[in-house]
């Protein structure tokens, strides 16, 4: 294969500028309190009216936590509950109960409830889920799952979170998520999250899950990519998720 040698001026160019930094740092990252309260305090309809809709994704998340033989789903950062009504969709005799930080959202998707719908939206932060259940009579759970809402926590609230569903749970905790398959995708996406306006929090969910006490072992599956639809951020495509991980409880 023909490769310019490493001493071209421009492989000398390319180095220089990806040395700087993996993309231009053109604004600082604003920090884990700026994106929560950007999400706390959400409130148009539009936005509402996107996240409620469905998608060949939320329906193959659906089927594959259905495989894991549940009768109750908890989802983190549910917003209007999209997700738990492709789960209602698939079966519904299923007990669905969500946790959302932001109030509007929860209310809005309550409201929009299809009929015969049945699940709870419940406010508060992932941070606080155990409480915010207990609160509202919830003990356990079969499964805790996230769908694009760890991504945007920060490590200090994802730790609280995963203890929490690691003690809700009792067959699995799902993520479908923005996952780091290789630490170079882990240290890339950590940098790019510091040095321009990304409040994506890459992780390794395998490892995440992988020694901790009451995991059985941790599974892991490639969203198929004809489902994954990708977006753009200015000039750069992005896939908000990157894998599916399911930790199964013992
Ligand atoms: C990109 S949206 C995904 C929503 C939903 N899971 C879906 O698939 O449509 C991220 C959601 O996480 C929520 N969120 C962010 N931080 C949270 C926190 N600390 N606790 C609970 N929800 C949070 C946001 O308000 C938002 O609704």
């Amino acid at each position: 294969m023909f490769r310019l040698s490493n001493f071209h001026p421009k492989v000398a160019l390319w180095r220089a500028a990806t040395n700087i930094g993996p993309l231009p740092v053109l604004v600082r990252a604003r920090n884990s309190a700026a994106w929560q309260d950007f999400w706390r305090t959400e409130n148009s309809e539009a936005v509402f009216r996107d996240y409620a809709k469905g998608s060949p994704l939320r329906d193959w998340l659906a089927r594959k936590c259905m495989a894991l033989d549940c009768t109750s789903v908890f989802e983190l950062g549910c917003n209007v509950g999209a997700n738990l009504q492709a789960f209602w969709r698939v079966n519904g005799d299923l007990k669905l109960y969500g946790i959302e930080l932001n109030e509007n959202a929860a209310a809005w998707g309550s409201r929009n409830m299809p009929e015969g719908c049945e699940a709870r939206l419940m406010v508060g932060s992932m941070a606080d889920a155990e409480d915010v259940l207990a609160r509202n009579g919830v003990d356990d759970v079969d499964i805790v799952f996230s769908c694009g809402a760890t991504m945007h926590v920060n490590d200090d609230i994802f730790a609280a979170a995963k203890q929490q569903a690691l003690k809700i749970a009792r067959k699995a905790i799902v993520h479908l998520e923005y996952h780091a398959w290789t630490p170079a995708e882990l240290q890339n996406g950590r940098n790019w999250r510091s040095s321009f306006l990304s409040d994506r929090w890459v992780r390794d969910y395998v490892a995440e899950y992988e020694s901790m006490p009451n995991v059985g072992r941790v599974e892991y599956f490639r969203i198929p990519p004809e489902i994954n639809i990708a977006r753009n951020i200015g000039r750069l495509m992005v896939n908000d998720m990157t894998g599916l991980i399911i930790a199964h409880l013992k």
